[in-house]
C-alpha cells in the first residue's frame, strides 16, 4: 500500500532512493581506522595469500555484480577469477579445490540454481563466501561464510538497491585480497577507502539529476530494440542497464562488448536505434568513442554515460549524462543510477507493472 511506498509511486523508486543508505550500510561496519577489517571472511592474511582462483557463481542482475567484480579482482587483486550463472556452473563440471574460493552472490539467499551450486562446491571441496541480503536464509546458511549486504528488505522484483550493496561488498573484498596480497600500498587502500566513502552521496547527486533522465525516457517509449554497449567494467554494466529496462519495460534490449558490435548487434542498428553508450574507463575512451562513431554512422542515436569532465564524450554522443569523478574501479555504482532511472521512466511511461513484470519473480527457488 502507500505508506509501505513511504510515498513513492513503486517500490522500484523508493528501493532506487534507498540505494546511499544500503551502500553506506554495507561499508560502514567493515572500515575501521583507515583499514577494511571483514571478519565474518574468516581468512587468516596467510590464508587470503594462498587463494589461487576466485569462481563466482549468481543468477541474475547479481550475477552481473560477478562480472564486475571479475574485472576488479584481477586487476586490483591479481587472482584469476572465472564468473558463471549458477544453472550453467553446476553442470559443467568445473575444476576446483580447496585453494579456490567459490563466491556466491545472493539478494534472496534461495535462489535454486545458486543454492544447488553453492552445496556442489562445497562438496568439492572449495571454500564458499556467501554475498547474501537475507539474514539466516538457505545460503547464508549452509555457506562456509558469509558476509551481509545490509540493503534491507527489496520488495520490488527488480533488483537496485540489493545490486548496490553488492557492488560495495565486491569492493571491500577486493581491496582486502589486494591489501594482504601486497598488490596495493596502504596510500592506495587508503585513497579507495575515501573513494568509497564519497559514493553515498554521490549517488544522491545522481538520483536528484532524475527529472533530466525521465525527459529524456519519454522519448523513447515506442522504441523496438535499445543497446548498450561498453568495454570491460563498463560492458557488464552495460548488462544490468540492459536487464532492468528489458524486465520491466518489455522492449527488447541487449548489451554487447562494444568491440564485438561488428560481429552481430550492428546489424539491427536503424535509423534512429538507441544506442546507449558507458565511458566511464579512460584507458579506453578512445576505443569506445570509435564504437559510438560506428553506430552514428549506421543512423543510431548514442546516448554517453561518462564522467564529468570528459567533454570529447559529447563529440561521439547525441546526448551525454555525466556521472563524478571517483576510482575506475568505483564507477558502476555511479553509472547504474542514470539506467535505472531510464528503465523506471519507461516502464512507468508505458504503463508497465512496474514492482511485478510478468513471468518474472522477485526469487526462484524452483530450477
Ligand atoms: C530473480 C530476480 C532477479 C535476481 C535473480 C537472482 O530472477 O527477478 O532480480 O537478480 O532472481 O536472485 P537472488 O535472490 O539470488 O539475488
Amino acid at each position: 500500500n502507500a505508506a509501505e511506498k513511504g510515498g513513492y509511486e513503486h517500490f522500484m523508486l523508493k528501493e532506487m532512493y534507498e540505494q546511499p543508505k544500503a551502500i553506506a550500510d554495507t561499508f560502514s561496519p567493515r572500515l575501521k581506522n583507515g583499514e577494511i577489517i571483514i571478519e565474518e571472511l574468516g581468512m587468516s592474511p596467510e590464508e587470503i595469500r594462498q587463494v589461487e582462483k576466485i569462481m563466482i557463481v549468481a543468477c541474475g542482475s547479481a550475477s552481473h555484480v560477478g562480472h564486475t567484480a571479475k574485472y576488479i579482482f584481477e586487476d586490483m587483486a591479481r587472482i584469476p577469477v572465472e564468473v558463471d550463472v549458477a544453472s550453467e556452473f553446476r553442470y559443467r563440471n568445473p575444476i576446483l579445490n580447496d585453494r579456490t574460493v567459490v563466491v556466491v552472490i545472493s539478494q534472496s539467499g534461495e535462489t535454486a540454481d545458486t543454492l544447488a551450486a553453492l552445496r556442489e562446491a562445497k562438496k568439492q571441496g572449495a571454500r564458499v563466501l556467501g554475498i547474501v541480503n537475507v539474514v539466516g536464509s538457505s545460503i547464508a546458511r549452509e555457506a562456509d561464510n558469509v558476509m551481509y549486504t545490509w540493503a534491507g528488505p527489496e520488495i520490488a522484483v527488480a533488483t537496485t538497491k540489493a545490486y548496490s550493496a553488492q557492488l560495495t561488498a565486491v569492493y571491500l573484498l577486493a581491496m582486502k585480497f589486494a591489501y594482504e596480497r601486497n598488490e596495493i600500498s596502504r596510500e592506495m587502500l587508503s585513497e579507495l577507502i575515501d573513494e568509497l566513502k564519497a559514493l553515498p552521496i554521490q549517488v544522491e547527486m545522481l538520483l536528484n539529476n532524475q527529472g533530466k533522465i525521465q525527459k529524456f525516457a519519454n522519448r523513447y517509449l515506442a522504441a523496438k530494440n535499445i543497446f548498450f554497449i561498453g568495454r570491460g567494467i563498463d560492458y557488464a554494466i552495460s548488462m544490468e542497464g540492459s536487464l532492468k529496462l528489458k524486465e520491466i519495460s518489455y522492449i527488447h534490449s541487449e548489451a554487447y562488448a562494444a568491440g564485438e558490435l561488428k560481429h552481430g548487434t550492428i546489424s539491427l542498428v536503424e535509423e534512429g536505434t538507441l544506442v546507449v553508450s558507458l565511458v566511464t574507463q579512460k584507458e579506453l575512451y578512445k576505443k569506445i568513442m570509435s564504437n559510438m562513431e560506428e553506430v552514428r554512422t549506421r543512423g543510431a542515436f548514442v546516448m554517453g554515460v561518462t564522467l564529468e569532465g570528459n567533454l570529447e564524450a559529447e563529440k561521439s554522443a547525441d546526448y551525454t549524462v555525466y556521472i563524478p569523478e571517483t576510482s575506475p574501479y568505483f564507477t558502476n555504482s555511479l553509472a547504474i543510477i542514470p539506467l535505472q532511472l531510464f528503465a523506471y521512466y519507461i516502464a512507468v511511461g508505458r504503463g508497465c507493472d512496474v514492482d511485478k513484470p510478468r513471468n518474472l519473480a522477485k526469487s526462484v527457488t524452483v530450477e
